[in-house]
């Protein structure tokens, strides 16, 4: 972190001292003021709900430009990463700062490849669940008792251990997601095959079975592919500041990984996919494209709490950049499978045009982001709608194991520990059970 020239000062108006506090420059985007020492200094805290306005750490990670609707990996463009880069090459970067060549691609792959079982020990686990269990909750579990299973590496003060679960996790999580889905369905769990790519081999333990051989196809091999390098970091929002806070109390990596996609499942965060492929769905069976005015009237009207799933992010008030790049995926897959004039896609691309030329969106910056079209990528694969959230699990994990690493390795890191404003009864004496 680097001093700027320039202090801010905080002044009061019922004739307290002022304050004056150091501010931060970054590489690039805004600066910050350092108010640690603000309680110390004023005997007050700042409040911030939902973390409009506060950086909870530094990173060097990931960089969005919210306004430009540009989205950086280690200082790479997605749109280069996407088009040029493999998700293990992201994975890679994302870990370790630099894309790897091509004799530490081999290596990192190779490593990666030989942790995709899982113990065996896994399915009995599995099979506690019912079988309609919403594959998130089953994740949740499943991710959690990793640490049960590997405790060579769960010190999270250990790198050595840091980086084997790292790997781990990386490696196993296709498994775990394909087993999940296996389970739902009633049919056998698919080992994974070392020879195949990371997507290929996810693609096999998914819709493979015993009886037949799989073979891959190149154009959803690389959509899913796509799709990993699509979600795989995307700097502080809800469920990496969950599994940063979680793995700030020292915890052990898995767990602190569960808390993030216990974090991702909701509809607000990775569950919008799903819930904007059941959106669309929905309005396909009121009619469809002919019905999107209608719908748009009730997203509009605050009092229906409709909102238009997909659309909206906390940053990006621009176009999200992934949503392009899914956007083009999509076109591909739907060629690939002849579903060109698939209906959810020609609706969706009705509700874009509609939305983005309407005032109510214009006026707010709403525009797509990332899980407006891979929702139909997803659906076209033939991935089920209740496992879209699992995916964006699987493929986050790289970004919050990085995202904790770091953490860990600040020097400046502290358990997390926000104070509030509190606004319920002063003291009182607890009275008599007649007089309550
Ligand atoms: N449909 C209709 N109105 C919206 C929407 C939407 N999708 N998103 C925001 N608004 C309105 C909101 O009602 C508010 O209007 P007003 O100023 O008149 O009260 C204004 O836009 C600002 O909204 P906000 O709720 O203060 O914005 P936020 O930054 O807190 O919320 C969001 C961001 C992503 C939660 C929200 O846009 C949303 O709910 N979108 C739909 C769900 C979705 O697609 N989520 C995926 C996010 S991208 C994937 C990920 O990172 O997980």
């Amino acid at each position: 972190m680097k001093l700027a020239d320039n202090k801010a000062t905080l002044s009061f108006s019922n004739g307290k001292p002022s304050v004056e506090l150091p501010v931060y420059q970054g590489n690039i985007g805004p600066d910050v003021i350092d108010i640690r020492k603000l309680y110390g200094q004023t005997g007050m805290f700042t409040y911030d709900p939902g973390f409009l306005s506060t950086a909870s750490c530094q990173s060097a990670i990931t960089y969005i430009d919210g306004d430009k609707g540009e989205l950086l990996y280690r200082g790479y463009p997605i749109e280069q990463l996407a088009t040029q880069c493999d998700f293990l090459e992201t994975c890679h970067l994302l870990l370790y700062g630099d894309l790897p060549n091509a004799a530490k691609k081999v290596e990192f792959t190779q490593r990666v490849t030989m942790h995709t079982m899982v113990n065996e020990q896994m399915q009995f686990f599995l099979r506690g669940f019912r079988r309609d269990a919403h594959p998130m909750a089953v994740l949740t579990g499943l991710i959690g008792a990793l640490s049960a299973f590997y405790h060579d590496s769960t010190d999270i003060n250990n790198p050595e251990h840091r980086e084997i679960a790292a790997i781990r996790l990386i490696a196993k999580l296709p498994t775990l997601v394909a087993m999940a889905y296996k389970y739902g369905i009633g049919q056998p769990y698919m080992y994974p095959r070392n020879d195949l790519s990371y997507s290929g081999n996810f693609l096999r333990m998914m819709f493979g079975t015993p009886c037949e051989d799989y073979k891959v196809n190149p154009v959803l091999e690389r959509a899913l592919d796509r799709i990993f390098v699509l979600h795989a970091d995307h700097e502080q929002n809800a469920s990496t500041s969950t599994v940063r806070l979680c793995g700030s109390s020292g915890t052990n990596p898995f767990a602190a990984i569960a808390a993030g996609v216990a974090c991702l499942w909701g509809p607000a965060h990775g569950g919008a996919n799903e819930a904007c492929l059941n959106m669309l769905e929905d309005i396909q069976r009121q009619g469809g494209i002919a019905k999107v005015g209608e719908y748009m009237e009730q997203v509009k009207d605050k009092n229906s709490g409709v909102r238009l799933m997909g659309f909206g992010h906390r940053v990006y008030k621009n176009y999200d950049p992934r949503a392009k790049l899914m956007q083009e995926t999509c076109k591909e897959v739907l060629a690939e499978l002849g579903l060109e004039k698939d209906p959810l896609f020609k609706l969706a691309m009705a509700v874009e045009k509609i939305a983005v030329e309407d005032d109510y969106f214009v006026q707010r910056k709403l525009y797509p982001n990332v899980d407006f079209y891979s929702g139909i990528v997803q659906r076209a694969i033939g991935i089920p709608v209740n496992l879209f959230t699992g995916i964006f699990a699987l493929a986050r994990t790289v970004g919050w194991i990085a995202q904790l690493n770091e953490m860990i390795s600040d020097p400046e890191y502290k358990i997390g520990r926000p104070r509030q404003l509190y606004t319920g009864s002063p003291r009182r004496d607890v009275p008599p059970m007649a007089k309550r």
